[in-house]
């Protein structure tokens, strides 16, 4: 059995949304995770994820890590307590640590081909559930966002604790990634972030409304197929990120360079410190854009469509 899950970029309102407040985010069909669960000839399950140089039995793994916890997980949800021989073979196309979903991508594709392979295939809100609660093992707070795009694979216009709901796309615009290429844990930018919070409540809730209001009038841009707007919305939300402390140097050089090169707007998007940007550009100088970027620095860019 195969399943896949996309990668996942935060259109605006990250960090915000841990607080309730909402957040735009897409899928990213360029990049994506794959995994193949085939039965074995040999006792055990063998896992071979070539991306983190991982070729083990499940066995030998200790049981906080990363992609064995998710397949004890599946075990345990699913009541099975001796699972049969299996073969996992795990690709994926997304970076790591690149604010583009990697970790949430291999958890949905790996639970959705087990619980297939072993006849219970499990609906998009269980995935979903199973890998919210593997992401806060791993990141924390996390909202949830991530693990929510990447489950449905589709637009999201998400508020922590609510039903999904996406949101229509009235004409499809062009956004250019650029990812500085450093690792950057969102743990800890959202850490950090809590604890300037737990500090100065009433100026970081400030900053949230701000962004909040940004989120509100992005989506309304989005659906009313005027994303020219969108960019001066960018340039906003980036610079209340600022305050949030999470860009960096590098981030503040790509996005300053995607506007040099005629984008029309620009921000960190994901948890920040290193990652990715995003900038909107129009579709003939998208190219030109992902050039800019490169030469200012980028390790990769990725141009893709939204709608
Ligand atoms: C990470 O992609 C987005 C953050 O807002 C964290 C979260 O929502 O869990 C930084």
């Amino acid at each position: 059995m195969k399943a896949s899950a996309p990668g996942k970029i935060i259109l605006f309102g990250e960090h915000a949304v841990v607080y309730n407040r909402p957040a735009l985010a897409v899928p990213v069909a360029q990049v994506h995770v794959e995994v193949e669960v085939l039965d074995s000839d040999s006792a055990g399950v063998h896992i071979h994820a070539p991306i983190v140089d991982l070729h083990a039995e499940l066995n030998t793994l200790p049981a906080d890590h990363a992609i064995g916890s998710v397949i004890l997980k599946v075990f345990s949800t699913l009541g099975i307590s001796s699972p049969p021989p299996l073969h996992i073979n795990i690709s994926s196309t997304i970076p790591v640590a690149a604010g583009l979903g990697s970790g949430a991508a291999v958890s949905v594709a790996l639970i959705r081909a087990l619980a297939v392979h072993l006849a219970h295939p499990l609906t998009n809100d269980q995935v979903n559930e199973m890998v919210f609660e593997i992401e806060k093992l791993h990141h924390g707070t996390p909202s949830g966002i991530d693990n929510t795009v990447i489950t449905y694979n589709k637009p999201v216009f998400f508020i922590k604790g609510l039903p999904i709901e996406t949101f229509k796309v009235g004409r499809p615009f062009t956004i250019v990634i650029g990812d500085t290429g450093i690792s950057a844990l969102t743990k800890e930018s959202v850490g950090d972030v809590r604890a300037l919070w737990q500090k100065e409540p009433d100026h970081f809730e400030g900053i949230f409304n701000e962004i909040g209001k940004i989120v509100l009038s992005a989506r309304q841009s989005i659906e009313n197929g005027n994303p020219d707007l969108l960019g001066p919305l960018m340039d906003q939300n980036h610079v209340l990120l600022q305050k949030l402390t999470v860009s960096s140097p590098e981030l503040d050089g790509l996005v300053q360079a995607a506007r040099h090169a005629g984008a029309l707007g620009a921000k960190l998007s994901g948890g920040g410190r290193g990652g990715n940007m995003i900038a909107l550009a129009e579709q003939a100088s998208a190219e030109s854009v992902a050039r800019a970027l490169l030469a200012a620095g980028a390790r990769r860019t990725i141009i893709t469509q939204v709608g």
